[in-house]
């Protein structure tokens, strides 16, 4: 996700912001600029790559002036470019955004007829000539900040300084974090309090809709009605290494907890509730190529393949449409049977592994149209493919895959989504239905993280054994392996997933009081089957910990231990399943004392054969 910095003051403001920008790094990005005021102008410098290329840039002419703000960009919307990077600026008026604002195209053709030319492909472009617009009209810049959000849908977090305003930053936020300090030498403005702290350990996060004004000596703060709001700073504790990690003890936990938030992202601006549809502009594939395809496959690798075996009982149940799932160094060796017109799905969130990227390629070359599911922006393989839906998790640090996994499977729904309703296969009314569903998985993944405390106590007792079970029926067989890989990766015990109906023709021999078994039976129509290979399982000793639907206490006294997640439609278990195992796997490896974002052996992007 982007970084925005921000200070105005007595002091020269481009150290202050480079220097911020670089406590932002972590969020990841691909382009980065600065624009600082002085003088009755604006002097914006912006370069693609890392933050040296920025510098490199200012080499060629320090920047005078204490007035200014800086961007980090994950790119959502327009590639990795110049053009594209942050600060934007529309007349009198220079701006930095985060988040994604969904109806910027309705915006941007209005704006367009009333004569504003875009140089950049970006949404954040939109709010630049808003802003410009309602300035011409005589507004004040925090008059005019408050009148644009009633225009905007999606999130945003923004900081604006106008020609007009020297010495001043307005700042406001929808759902994107913003945070803004005062110290003796001026006034702070961040995306998060990691580049604050070496300023003000005061810091003040407004609330959606509220407008900050900030100048040197004072910040005031009002309410989105625009009266003033009095406000008492808080006192941060955290050193900077935790501020990056949101307070969390490391990425990874911070990235399980992000996940109801990738769902939302994910989602946002993806469909129109009144057709009951998809919306997907990235996807390059028109509604005839879609009917005319005559094989759908998925291809990719580790967890990301997890999520594909998820999307083949997806379009099998969803949407009745066969779809082969291969794994990436598989598929690139065989002789696959793929041809002209197949829609070919890969599915990575680097967007850098070598065996998809191979596939890939493969199956290009034999015809089929490439479709990617990736988190990396402007990453290779979003590059090569035909049409991308990108995950929006933001960058995803620990090694083990969480967060990019839930984005993944929420990516497949709105496909299968998309599918069926091109397909006729679903109704209006039905995908109304499955939307629905799908806009309740935030909050349904929120009560299940609020649990953590009683998976972490199951996950305490089980932390030095050597051997897991995990076992799945149907549409979890795949969160079976995903839960196994997890706890693989980062506790180094020995784990297997096994669909549930397969236990007896072989592993059912590994079994004993040693061998702790983890079952997910949700009430579906599999649920009795599960029943009876867990009670397989109790029969021979090994402890038993289930995965069961809220209001299932069938289990209560045959399970070691039970772990409710929401009753839902059955499709809709995967996630809600998987965060459980995230956290288990979690609380094992955190209870080895294993360092669990960066584990042995394990790189975070397998660019290499
Ligand atoms: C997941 O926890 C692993 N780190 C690994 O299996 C990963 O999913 C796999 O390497 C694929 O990576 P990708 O999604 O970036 O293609």
């Amino acid at each position: 996700m982007c970084g925005i910095i921000g200070y105005v003051g007595r002091d020269s403001a481009t150290s202050i912001l480079i220097s911020g920008l670089r406590r932002l790094e972590y969020r990841g990005y691909d382009s980065a600029g600065i624009a600082i005021q002085h003088n009755g102008s604006f002097d914006i410098r912006r370069s693609v790559g890392k933050l040296n290329n920025l510098e490199a840039n200012l080499q060629n002419g320090s920047i005078e002036g204490t007035t200014g703000i800086g961007h980090t960009r994950w790119a959502t919307h327009g590639r990795p470019s110049e053009q594209n990077a942050h600060p934007h600026r529309s007349g009198d008026v220079v701006l930095v955004h985060n988040g994604i604002i969904e109806n910027f195209l309705t915006l941007r053709h209005r704006l367009e007829s009333e004569g504003f030319r875009f140089e950049s492909e970006t949404d954040t472009e939109v709010i630049a000539h808003l802003l410009s617009s309602a300035i011409k009209r005589g507004r004040t810049l925090d008059v005019a900040v408050r009148q644009v959000a009633h225009d905007l849908q999606g999130s945003y977090a923004i900081a604006v300084m106008s020609l007009a305003e020297p010495g001043r930053i307005v700042v406001s936020r929808s759902g994107c974090p913003l945070v803004i300090g005062l110290n003796g030498t001026g006034a702070f403005l961040a995306s998060d309090v990691t580049p604050l702290l070496s300023h003000t350990r005061e810091v003040v996060f407004l609330e959606d809709g509220e407008v900050g004004i900030l100048q040197e000596s004072e910040i005031q703060v009002f309410d989105p009605e625009g009266r003033p709001k009095s406000f008492q700073p808080e006192t941060i504790h955290w050193d900077a290494e935790a501020a990056e990690k949101g307070g969390y003890s490391d990425f990874m936990m911070k990235e399980i907890h992000e996940q109801p938030q990738v769902i939302m992202d994910t989602l946002r601006g993806r469909f129109d509730y009144e057709t009951g549809e998809a919306d997907l502009p990235d996807l390059a594939m028109t509604k005839e190529e879609l009917l005319n395809a005559k094989r759908f496959w998925i291809v990719a690798c580790g967890t990301s393949w997890h999520a594909g075996l998820v999307g083949k009982y997806l379009f099998e149940e969803m949407v009745r449409r066969p779809i082969q799932v291969d794994i990436g160094s598989e598929f690139r060796y065989r002789e696959p049977m793929i041809q002209q017109g197949d829609v070919f799905i890969a599915i990575s969130q680097s967007g850098e592994t070598a065996d998809t990227l191979a596939a890939a390629r493969e199956a290009k070359r034999r015809g089929a149209r490439v479709l990617a599911i990736v988190n990396a922006v402007g990453s290779t393989l979003s590059r090569e493919a035909d049409g991308i839906i990108y995950t929006r998790c933001g960058p995803e640090i620990s090694v083990a895959s969480t967060k990019a996994f839930t984005g993944q499977v929420i990516a497949l729904y709105l496909l299968a989504l998309h599918v069926g309703r091109v397909h006729e296969v679903l109704t209006p009314e039905e995908g109304r239905w499955w939307l629905d569903r799908f806009l309740t998985l935030p909050g349904h993944v929120e009560h299940i993280l609020k649990q953590e405390k009683s998976i972490e106590l199951i996950a305490h007792q089980y932390a030095q054994k050597r051997n897991f079970l995990y076992l799945g029926r149907g549409i979890n067989y795949p969160i079976a392996l995903e839960g196994a890989l997890k706890l693989k990766e980062i506790s180094y015990i020995h784990a297997e997933g096994y669909p549930a109906g397969e236990m007896k023709h072989g592993p059912i021999a590994l079994i004993d009081s040693e061998m702790p078994v983890v079952v997910l039976s949700p009430k579906d129509r599999l649920y009795e089957k599960s029943v009876s290979n867990l009670m397989e399982v109790r029969a021979r000793s090994a402890p038993v910990i289930a995965f069961v639907s809220e209001g299932d206490h069938a289990l209560d006294k045959v399970a070691d231990h039970v772990f409710h997640i929401p009753d839902v439609h059955p499709l809709l278990t995967p996630i809600l399943f998987t965060v459980g195992l995230q956290l288990l796997a979690y609380h094992i490896a955190n209870s080895r004392g294993l360092d669990v974002d960066r584990p042995r052996n394990l790189a975070k992007s397998v660019t290499v054969e």
